[in-house]
């Protein structure tokens, strides 16, 4: 069977693309990454990408007339690279329906929350607001709902008395760039299976969500 074909799309850091590419080299990932794709060209992850040999494309959201104008033209670069299966790692742009309707079904997402708390922006302020003990991150299937597409796998880490936004979003990073490839693993090796808003994980171990939260003394 060929080697599934991913293409990442990124606006940034690409720390979770990082992650990918790095469980690729071990043989982590059950796939390949062909092709990133950022919004922005000034994008730490373009380097990292170009530091794996993956190609690169820029399409500048900004140069484009209109939202449509730039998701087409992204969804022709998409489509260029062939994929069987498009992540979103750290894309900072919401994306319209025709887009998501595209790729519905082979279109992945990071968020650093545990959805369905917290959807949208400043997951880690809000939680910390909120005073919530236990905080993560999430990967799902997109769909036109922000943030509400079925939930493929998650990642727990407690908050810290003492946490701040900064040291939240270190401990849920880190968590992150694990329960991601593990998605992306289960997805290339044909192991998800989508029945509503639940994700099925056939066949074999789950590696699909990780608790790291250490049970409370006494
Ligand atoms: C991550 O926290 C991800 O969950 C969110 O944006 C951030 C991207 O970080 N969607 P990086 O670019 O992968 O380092």
């Amino acid at each position: 069977m060929a080697i599934p074909r991913i293409t990442v799309i990124i606006s940034g850091r690409g720390s979770n693309l990082a992650a990918l590419l790095a469980a690729e080299r071990t043989g982590r990932l059950a796939g390949s990454v062909a092709a990133v794709i950022s919004n922005r060209a000034d994008a730490a992850g373009l380097g990292i990408a170009a530091a794996y040999g993956v190609a690169t494309t820029v399409v500048d959201h900004a140069t484009h007339a209109s939202r449509e104008a730039f998701e087409s033209a992204l969804a022709a670069t998409v489509d260029a690279s062939a994929p069987d299966l498009v992540v979103l790692a750290g894309f900072l742009r919401i994306l319209g329906d025709a887009f998501v309707r595209r790729y519905e079904g082979r279109l992945l997402n990071i968020h650093p929350s545990l959805l369905p708390a917290y959807p949208g922006l400043h997951t880690h302020r809000r939680a910390l607001a909120d005073g919530v003990r236990i905080h993560g991150c999430t990967v799902h299937f997109v769909t036109p709902d922000l943030d509400h597409g079925p939930i493929v796998a998650q990642g727990a880490v407690a908050v810290e008395d003492d946490d701040d936004e900064t040291t939240l979003a270190a401990r849920v990073l880190a968590i992150e760039h694990r329960v991601l490839p593990g998605a992306v693993r289960a997805y290339c090796q044909g192991r998800l299976v989508i029945e509503g808003r639940r994700v099925r994980v056939k066949d074999g171990p789950p590696t699909t969500r990780t608790l790291e939260v250490p049970p409370i003394a006494g």
